[in-house]
């Protein structure tokens, strides 16, 4: 009998302990999911932290965020898709052609077009109207750079000017980095001496930015070649696409620096050898459009001037006037302001002419391209 108890005992004793350990262990797994689900959370709301953190450094103006073709009714991923392989990524685009133009391009039926179409009049910003006034009041602040030539800066109504974009194109070895160079040195110099006494971005697409060039100029002029070349921000472009992104980054870095004259030497070339063939021209306008624009806000908002370069295309099958023609033709022309045509002439000479512009009459300068810089 005692044995049975002692047993009994023995028996329970175990079981007890039996069931402690596995409510112990019940208890230890129900807090090793509750410490996993904290270290989930962290490192999730670490995650999301960076991406914040990212995205504020992709996103220029959060606040001008506009809406975007996945945006407008009726577009899916697929269409989406679609409307970008054939170039439209802006509802601007979208908003002003017209639904057999859109169907054909993007591969859409007509009736889907129109409706894309339709959404995108809506959504796209149009713009706005201002007074004239106002228009006047904006002018009144536009500053004019000297471009060491006297005869050049008179074609151009005495000097390059701010809130514009100067197109300048023509032939290999016609000047057009040279125009770049001396630009780049005058706008450090102060305003009395037709300076802008600001700093520059250049954009280099085809390595000819030579900082030796600069010095050279910079002390024609009487400044301190490193001071000069201190205010030159250069960056190497390797395709179109970082050509865009470019002017991303100097949005971002013009809140410190005060920019008052962008260089994209050349404007077009890539753009040009890497959207080859018709199939490709509609794409190839589009984005160079969208740069443009870019390019042009910016010499707004910074009351800057914006210079890009553009070379030739040989015409020579062309009967009457000059058998050359800018690459990306009626885009840039029409997004530049101002449109200078180089040409080489004897002796080294340079002729410039001023081929578009809003407020000036066409015609001719002379100029040379010496040691110094820009002369006479
Ligand atoms: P691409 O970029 O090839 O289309 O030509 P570009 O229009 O940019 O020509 P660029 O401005 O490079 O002009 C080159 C010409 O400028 C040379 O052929 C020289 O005549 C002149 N040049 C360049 N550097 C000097 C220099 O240090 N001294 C002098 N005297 N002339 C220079
Ligand atoms: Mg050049």
């Amino acid at each position: 009998m005692k044995n049975k108890d002692t047993a009994d005992s023995f028996c329970l004793y175990y079981t007890f302990n039996y069931a402690k350990g596995v409510l112990l262990l019940f208890i230890y797994r129900i807090a090793l999911r509750d410490i996993e689900r904290k270290v989930r959370e962290m490192a999730k709301k670490i995650a999301s932290e960076k991406l914040d953190e990212e995205d504020g450094s992709i996103v220029i103006d959060a606040d001008e965020e506009q809406a975007t073709i996945d945006d407008l009714p009726g577009v899916g991923p697929a269409t989406a898709e679609k409307l970008r392989e054939a170039g439209f990524e802006e509802l601007l685009a979208i908003a002003v052609m017209s639904p057999n133009e859109l169907a054909e391009q993007a591969e859409l039926g007509e009736a889907v077009s129109s409706k894309i179409i339709q959404g995108a009049k809506k959504m796209a910003n149009i713009g706005g109207f201002v007074s004239g006034n106002k228009l006047l009041e904006r002018r009144k602040e536009v500053q004019k750079l000297t471009s060491g030539s006297a005869a050049l800066d008179e074609l151009l109504g005495g000097g390059f000017e701010t809130q514009a974009i100067v197109e300048v194109y023509g032939e290999f070895g016609s000047g057009k980095t040279q125009i770049g160079h001396q630009l780049a040195v005058n706008t450090i110099l102060p305003s009395e001496q037709g300076g802008f006494d600001g700093e520059i971005f250049y954009i280099d697409t085809e390595d000819t930015f030579r900082p030796e060039r600069i010095a050279q100029m910079a002390e024609a002029v009487g400044l301190d070649p490193s001071v000069v070349l201190d205010r030159i921000h250069v960056a190497r472009a390797y395709n179109s696409a970082h050509q865009m992104l470019l002017v991303d980054e100097i949005k971002k870095l013009s809140k410190n620096i005060d920019v008052k004259l962008i260089i994209v030497d050349s404007l077009t070339s890539h753009f040009r050898a890497e959207y080859v063939g018709r199939g490709m021209l509609a794409t190839r306008q589009q984005k160079l459009n969208r740069h443009l624009k870019e390019l042009k806000q910016l010499s707004d908002v910074h009351n800057a001037l914006v210079l890009v370069t553009n070379q030739v295309m040989s015409k020579p099958d062309a009967m009457w006037g000059d058998p050359t023609k800018a690459i990306g033709g009626h885009i840039v022309g029409h997004a530049s302001t101002f449109r200078l045509y180089l040409r080489k002439s004897k002796g080294g000479r340079r002729i410039a002419r001023l081929v578009d512009s809003p407020n000036l009459p066409e015609g001719e300068a002379v100029f040379t391209v010496t040691a110094e810089g820009l002369r006479d």
